[in-house]
């Protein structure tokens, strides 16, 4: 039973998570090769570590786009649906952006807005995070991450919740202005800045807080 006074629907236990990576170079070596520089890649990893595995164990029902914005020609969007993955790999840095840049030389040489599947579960798509941003729109409630927004136990969470979460570079006013378009609400995780990578758990915790224990998927 939900333990939280805050009002979640049921469709919240499908989770889908949004990283606008404005540092992370779309040339895969250069992903790997940044590691602890400015760019900071492993932001990738760690969000994607947070967003699905739990202590032996990973969380059914999620998915996870990532929009890699550092690029001599379009941003690419990857998106992961680990229920649909065979085999999601170890959990650290190193493999998990391994898969990143997979996806990343699967789209070498690919048009505006052109898809590629990449393996069962995860695709690749020229595209940049506006664009991906007004699709996920037709079906999933929006929550821009924002610690000047409402707190996330005061919101009532509507259908296929996404958190739309940036790296270290902020999300530019613009975009606030297409996601305020888009419907998109502003919520917060309290006072402290966190790493995006910190708000997945924190958005987790709240959700496995108000709809009771998570289910999970024994490794
Ligand atoms: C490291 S922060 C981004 C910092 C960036 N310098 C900025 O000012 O937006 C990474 C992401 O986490 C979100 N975030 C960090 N702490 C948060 C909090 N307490 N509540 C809601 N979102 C938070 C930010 O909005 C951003 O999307």
């Amino acid at each position: 039973m939900p333990s939280s006074a805050a009002v979640f629907d049921h469709n919240a236990s499908m989770r889908t998570f949004v990283l606008r990576a404005r540092a992370a170079p779309t040339d895969s070596r250069a992903l790997l090769v940044g590691i602890g520089s400015e760019a900071h890649p492993e932001i990738l990893a760690h969000a994607l570590m947070n967003a699905v595995f739990v202590a032996q164990a990973h969380r059914p029902g999620v998915i996870v786009h990532l929009v890699l914005e550092s690029t001599p020609d379009y941003s690419r969007a990857i998106r992961f649906d680990f229920d649909a993955m065979h085999d999601i790999g170890g959990f650290d840095e190193r493999a998990l952006l391994g898969r990143i840049a997979q996806a990343l030389d699967v789209s070498r040489g690919m048009g505006k807005d052109e898809a590629r599947a990449v393996e069962s579960g995860v695709e690749v798509r020229t595209t940049g995070f506006e664009r991906l941003v007004q699709r996920l729109a037709a079906d999933h409630a929006l929550y821009v991450m924002d610690p000047k927004g409402r707190p996330i136990r005061d919101e009532p969470l509507g259908d296929r919740p996404c958190f739309l979460l940036t790296d270290h570079i902020p999300m530019p006013k613009n975009t606030f202005h297409t996601l305020d378009r888009l419907g998109a609400k502003r919520i917060a995780l309290g006072p402290t800045m966190l790493f995006a990578s910190q708000c997945v758990t924190v958005i987790h915790h709240e959700l496995d807080r108000a709809l009771g224990p998570a289910s999970v998927t024994r490794d």
